[in-house]
């Protein structure tokens, strides 16, 4: 899969044409000023760009997209940038998961209707990673990822503060009398002081981390902060190795193996990685056509180490990370546990990468020896309440409500939980159990990131600060607390999650893998008959087909007609 290509480019069925669709493929972009030799034989590398100033996180991705043009015309090729649907997770509603497949849409359709020889895809706030990746996959051609990098440390009263997961911190002050709304405003600046994703160990970290570990960046490319001047040096180099990868015919496929899929569970672990890894693993192994299932995080990944001092489950923050020694450092901790056989994008394995890495900072990342947890990762729990699963992450959980049985509290719709939670009425103390319907792909639609409910006032006032949540939903990477998620089959798909009732016994083991909805089956058949699913008056456009081809959270929520790959041959030409 690696030896040099001696076959033709795919980009001389375009530019390498003679007559008049040549002229036609030429002529028109020859108005960008590009001369004759550039389309004689030079590898074209397509980048793919989520800049937007409505993805603030990949607000810098045109500077970034020059640098990966630099190295590309260094190493003699031929760079065109081109722009795809951008999700920005603060700004986009009701959820940038609802578009996460049409993102995956455009990007799998630019590439394929254009004339790439190979792809730079530039990636940063979180849905931007797995959409492109995704859409990639479909088309399978030679492709690097350049990670966009992580905001600079933000501080706020002198102590450093994290993005997003102070935010959850300040909010529960604010309810409860600690935090002036003035201070609470002084903050929103303080947190997002640079350019680049959430510093903290949230959804975009962890997909910087999943792609470095899937092989599919050069080594180092996740924790390098947007601001730092070798976020362009990495940009330039990646332009240069994609012409070199041109050469060599490194398809996508000769990176993204099954054990590229393993490696990057257990660095997950490793590193406390977000739960939304688990839907968008999910979502790009099927692409690549690799076999990966739900039970792959709990039976891969649990048994990992955990190493990373990062909020939200810990202290520090992804520039802390950079200089503490970075994914190289955790990767060489790793090694005793990762696959040898999967190649990077460099064509050498990740241990071969990490061999000169060392920890500069062990307050920041542990040793395997020392490590933080000796289990980490992401545990898979089930029973009658869903019979294919939800997810939690024990590091970001409170230990002692890992074995707890306690009442249920349900709320059948988001805005019903916002309408009665702060309900001084509210029948609720913090040995029950919050459930949340109606929140799952099909149900709201598109799985917002609401499963970490915010406690109730009453209960946060006595010091409470967490309780057990369950819904079908999904938390954000900067969250935290004993959150059960992404349960499956959904309640609006008829899940019995969905016929949960107030009062309600549910017992949660999460050492035992286990959640059981102490009703009988007679019961819940009995009530089974009188549901009926919310109506959720969408009947039109690219939200009614989510609507209607999405599959469950166990199975990545995806299109289900969107898994596999077409490959990068068009049928037909344009004139
Ligand atoms: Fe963009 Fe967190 S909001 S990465």
């Amino acid at each position: 899969m690696t030896s040099e290509n001696t076959t033709k480019l795919r980009s001389q069925d375009w530019f390498g044409k003679e007559g008049k669709d040549g002229f036609i493929y030429r002529s028109w972009i020859k108005n960008q000023g590009y001369p004759a030799h550039q389309f004689k034989g030079k590898p074209v590398i397509g980048i793919c760009n989520t800049w937007s100033e409505v993805t603030p996180c990949n607000g810098h991705f045109r500077e970034l997209a020059q640098s990966v043009k630099n190295g590309v015309y260094e190493a003699g090729g031929f760079p065109l940038e081109f722009p795809v649907m951008s999700l920005g997770e603060t700004l986009i509603r009701p959820t940038a998961m609802l578009y996460r497949n049409l993102a995956a849409m455009t990007v799998e359709e630019s590439i394929r209707g254009n004339p790439f020889d190979a792809i730079v895809l530039l990636t940063g706030c979180d849905k931007t990673t797995p959409s492109l990746v995704m859409g990639a996959a479909s088309v399978d051609l030679p492709t690097i990822v350049v990670p966009g990098g992580p905001m600079l440390s933000g501080r706020f009263q002198g102590k450093a503060i994290g993005s997003g997961t102070d935010v959850w911190r300040f909010a529960d002050d604010v309810k409860t009398g600690k935090m002036t709304l003035e201070e609470f405003e002084d903050a929103e600046a303080c947190m997002s002081r640079s350019i680049g994703h959430c510093s903290t160990m949230g959804t975009a970290s962890t997909m910087a981390v999943m792609v470095e570990a899937l092989g599919l960046t050069l080594p180092g490319a996740s924790a390098i902060p947007a601001a730092d001047s070798r976020k362009k040096v990495l940009a330039h180099m990646s332009g240069m190795r994609i012409v070199e990868m041109v050469k060599e015919n490194m398809l996508l496929s000769s990176v993204l193996t099954r054990e590229a899929f393993e490696n990057a569970i257990m660095m997950n672990a490793a590193v406390g990685g977000s739960t939304n890894l688990v839907l968008h693993l999910l979502a790009i192994a099927g692409r690549i056509g690799v076999e990966v299932d739900l039970e792959d995080f709990d039976k891969i990944g649990s048994k990992m180490p955990f190493l990373l001092n990062l909020m939200p489950s810990g202290k520090y923050l992804m520039e802390d990370f950079y200089y503490a020694g970075g994914l190289p450092a955790v990767i060489k901790e790793m090694s005793g546990f990762l696959h040898k056989t999967a190649i990077t994008v460099n064509g050498k394995s990740l241990i071969d990468n990490s061999k000169g890495a060392k920890i500069w900072n062990e307050e920041v990342i542990a040793t395997a020896e020392n490590p933080i947890l000796r289990e980490g990762g992401i545990a898979v729990v089930k029973g009658n309440l869903c019979e294919n699963g939800a997810v939690i992450k024990p590091s970001a959980a409170s230990a002692h409500l890992m074995q707890h049985t306690g009442k249920a509290v349900v709320f059948e719709t988001i805005e019903d939980y916002h309408a009665r939670i702060d309900d001084p009425d509210l029948e609720v103390d913090e040995t029950c159990v919050l459930v949340l319907k109606n929140v799952g792909p099909k149900g709201y639609p598109g799985m917002p990131e609401v499963g970490n409910m915010q406690l109730p006032k009453k209960i946060l006032e006595k010091g409470i600060t967490d309780m057990v949540r369950i819904s079908d939903a999904r938390m954000s990477g900067t969250a935290y607390g004993t959150v059960f998620l992404h349960a499956s089959p959904e309640s609006a798909v008829g899940g019995t999650l969905g016929l949960v009732q107030n009062g309600d016994l549910i017992e949660v083991d999460v050492h035992n893998r286990k959640i059981h909805l102490h009703v009988s089956d007679e019961e819940l058949a009995e009530r089974r008959k009188n549901w009926k699913p919310v109506d959720l008056g969408y009947n039109r456009g690219y939200v009614q087909l989510y609507i209607n081809t999405v599959t469950q959270a166990d199975k990545g929520a995806d299109l289900d007609f969107l898994a596999g790959k077409s490959g990068h041959e068009v049928q037909r030409e344009s004139h």
